[in-house]
């Protein structure tokens, strides 16, 4: 066999631009996986009447938004429209609040709808009066919601519909309303203000009423607890799709295809990546947003190894890890007490700590490992702070987990560094 042709430098520079991308909604090179889910999301657009709506939870850099970028040109090419954006604290403030933002994402899609004569009297406006062609805009549809009388959430629906039926003489099989960072949704009771009920009711209610407006909820695991918190019906109501780590094939196949595809595809040059790869997949704990970090990082090293003709690379973990703690995690880390880490270090040390956790478990480890160990109803107590800041979370189960990848691996590094 012929030793591989070491190629010219310049060449490798032109030809090899970093594909990875770390970075929170990124599009990846490749989308490793995932199958299932876009599966299950293209049966869900098949319902003629809808009972089933998606909600995608996650822990942070597991590819929800990603997948959810995914699912809209899906939608798109089977007939579908789509309306949605990031839900913020904000927007979640008040009932209104949240009818705004959807009435300013619908608005998007139906302004371009000139509305017919006898649809406008329908809708409640004396044609006459306005433009000659009157399109379903946003002021149109914010005339309407005050006009009409009612609770917040009667309003809202009568907007909705109409959107529907004047979008009848569209070929459109409906609207798929997608809303990221959903975990912000929250019911206020002190202000007496409930956007999340809102939410839930209004779509309840429309869809029963046979408006193909389907719902796709993405956010954090707080996320579901949250909907059935607000109304029970939310258990019955969503397809819940809990997006994990990949894993090993997925994995590689992440970090592999860019590598092999395109203009990447370089004879030899796959071959360091593929040594590779079972160790960046351990690193990465198979976490999308952790292995698109590493491969970003060992990207222009194996580069330059392979213009050397050096083809056994090795990964500088230590400085990696460093450079993705002070990225991913210092700032987390930074807004804990004293108190707090050190309860997070007790359960850094149990051997589920990846997997999910007790109170009970917590307050064994910390009697192994600290001189004043917790009692049962501190450490409850502090996991509800903790859960608030989005540290831990509590699962369906009433067990918890951490709510941010491989929180154990980098406090275990903390006590390592001092
Ligand atoms: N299936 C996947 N295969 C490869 N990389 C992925 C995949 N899903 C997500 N990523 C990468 O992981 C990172 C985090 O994705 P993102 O969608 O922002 O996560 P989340 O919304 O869950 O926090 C991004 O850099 C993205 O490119
Ligand atoms: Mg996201």
């Amino acid at each position: 066999m012929h030793p591989p042709q070491k190629p010219g430098p310049l060449r490798l520079k032109i030809v090899l631009a970093n594909p990875f991308r770390p970075g929170a909604g990124h599009l990846p090179p490749y989308l490793a996986g995932r199958k299932g889910e876009s599966e299950e999301f293209r049966r869900l657009l098949k319902q003629d009447v809808i009972l089933e709506n998606m909600v995608i939870t996650g822990l942070r850099g597991v590819g929800k938004t990603v997948l959810l970028d995914t699912f809209h040109p899906e939608a798109i090419q089977t007939g579908w429209g789509w309306v949605g954006d990031n839900i913020s604290e904000s927007s979640s403030a008040s009932e209104e609040r949240l009818a705004i933002r959807l009435m300013t994402d619908l608005a998007v899609v139906t302004s371009s709808i000139v509305i017919k004569k006898q649809e406008l009297v329908g809708i409640g406006f004396r044609p006459e009066k306005r433009h000659v062609q009157q399109t379903y805009d946003f002021e149109m549809m914010l005339d309407l919601f005050q006009k009409t009388p009612g609770l917040v959430s009667d309003k809202l629906k009568r907007v909705l519909e109409c959107a529907w039926q004047c979008m009848q003489h569209q070929s459109r099989r409906g609207l798929v309303f997608a809303y990221d960072e959903a975990q912000n949704l929250s019911d206020h009771a002190i202000r007496n203000e409930y956007p999340l009920s809102l939410l839930l009711d209004v779509f309840q209610s429309i869809q029963k009423k046979g408006i193909p407006f389907l719902l796709v909820l993405a956010g954090l695991p707080t996320l579901f607890a949250k909907l059935v918190a607000a109304r029970t019906f939310s258990e019955r109501m969503f397809r819940v799709i809990f997006l994990d780590r990949l894993d090993e094939s997925d994995s590689s196949a992440a970090i592999l295809e860019p590598i092999r595809s395109g203009s990447l595809s370089v004879n030899h040059w796959a071959k360091p990546w593929e040594a590779l790869a079972p160790a960046i997949v351990r690193t990465s704990g198979g976490y999308p947003y952790f292995i698109q970090f590493i491969c970003r990082e060992m990207f222009d090293m194996v580069c330059q190894a392979v213009e050397n003709d050096v083809f056994q690379v090795s990964i500088p973990i230590d400085a990696i890890l460093r450079k993705l703690d002070t990225d991913f995690y210092a700032g987390r880390w930074a807004r804990t007490t004293d108190r707090q880490r050190e309860l997070l270090t007790v359960i850094a040390h149990l051997d589920s700590a990846e997997d999910e956790f007790t109170v009970q478990k917590i307050v064994e480890k910390s009697r192994q490992l600290l001189a004043k160990p917790f009692r049962a109803s501190h450490v409850s107590q502090m996991l509800g702070t903790l859960g608030d800041a989005g540290i831990v979370y509590k699962n369906r189960h009433g067990k918890y987990s951490f709510a941010v990848p491989l929180l154990g691996r980098f406090i275990l590094r903390q006590q390592h560094y001092e």
